[in-house]
């Protein structure tokens, strides 16, 4: 069965340079508990000082209404975080890493090696609580930092995760460079070994094809789909990373292949609007000019980088 995983509020809001006061944040997951999507991330249970602009979990949580058969989830990155998770009565829990170590250290600050030792206690905890637990592969594909990223690593990672214990592991293209024949090279191999129905696919839509990579991934069985309504978010320790692909685009693309979706895109839109008062446009920064991700880029004229983005478009 098809399932939108709605990740704007946590992926989406993380990356503002404006804090979104809790009100809004929660007048915007009520929105979209309303829209027919099957899961929100609310939000994360972080360090404050590694992603103030979530520093308000508890809060959105605690007033937030629940709708019948939508899970809400949050990113836990160790114990602590799972222990505020519970306490906030979420259905699911997201940990999440890397196969790019350097990412790793810049976003959670250990190795990926590192990761997984701090996980273990955290997918234990959470079954113990009757949670279901999501893993995330960030750069899957491409790093923002190390380049181009090998399928065997990402096929180790995401093994190592099933291994202990998660039941979902979204794959994720952290940077939105991964090309259709990318995507698809590496699900030819990771799908000869783990079930299409234990596996999402997170793609941001930096380069403009999250669409295709979605709709690739669906030609290969995959029905678990991360977007972000009016395409929002992006990561703060992932430079050049825009917004994972929108929602609205995502439910338009499989509804154009005959999909039943669900999703109301009036209240997607709605939900959107919700947030116009408090988003800064314009405010992303790129790769630096000469940088893994730019070099391999084909837009990328020797040293000359490819903004504006949407030079692309
Ligand atoms: P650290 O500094 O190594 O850890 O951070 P620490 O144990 O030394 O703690 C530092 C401070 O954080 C301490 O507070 C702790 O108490 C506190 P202080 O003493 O300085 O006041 N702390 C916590 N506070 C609240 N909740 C917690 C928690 N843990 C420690 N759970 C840590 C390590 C993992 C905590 C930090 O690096 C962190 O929070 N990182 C989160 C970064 C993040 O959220 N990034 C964005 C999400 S990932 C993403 O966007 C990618 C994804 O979308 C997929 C894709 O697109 O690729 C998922
Ligand atoms: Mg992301």
């Amino acid at each position: 069965m098809l399932k939108i995983v709605e990740v704007g509020p946590r992926d989406g809001l993380q990356d503002e340079t404006a804090v979104v006061p809790p009100v809004a944040k929660i007048a915007f997951v009520d929105t979209l508990s309303l829209s027919g999507v099957s899961e929100i991330e609310v939000s994360a249970f972080v360090s404050r000082r590694w992603v103030p602009q979530l520093a308000d979990a508890e809060e959105v949580f605690r007033k937030i209404s629940r709708k019948n058969g939508v899970v809400y989830s949050a990113l836990v990155p160790n114990e602590r975080g799972l222990d505020r998770a519970i306490a906030a009565r979420v259905n699911k829990v997201s940990v999440f890493t890397a196969v790019s170590e350097t990412f790793n250290r810049k976003n959670i600050n250990t190795s990926t090696a590192g990761s997984i030792r701090r996980f273990r206690p955290v997918v234990r905890g959470a079954h113990g609580e009757g949670l279901t637990v999501r893993g995330y592969v960030s750069t899957a594909f491409w790093c923002a930092f190390e380049g181009e990223i090998p399928s065997e690593a990402v096929i180790r990672l995401v093994e190592k995760l099933f291994d202990i214990g998660v039941d979902e592991v979204s794959v994720s293209d952290t940077i939105g460079k991964a090309s259709r024949e990318e995507v698809g090279r590496l699900l030819d191999r990771l799908l000869a070994r783990i079930p299409s129905d234990r596996i999402a696919m997170h793609f941001h839509d930096t380069y403009g094809r999250g669409v295709e990579n979605v709709l690739m991934s669906w030609s290969y069985g995959i029905r678990i789909f991360d977007a972000s309504v009016g395409g929002l978010g992006g990561c703060p320790y992932a430079p050049g990373a825009t917004g994972n692909v929108a929602t609205e685009s995502v439910v338009k693309a499989l509804e154009s292949k005959g999909e039943e979706v669900g999703v109301d895109l009036e209240k997607l839109s709605q939900a959107r609007r919700l947030l116009d008062a408090f988003l800064v446009d314009d405010r992303r920064t790129l790769p630096e000019d000469g940088s893994p991700a730019c070099a391999a880029c084909e837009f990328s004229k020797g040293d000359v980088c490819c903004r504006p983005r949407n030079v692309h478009e």
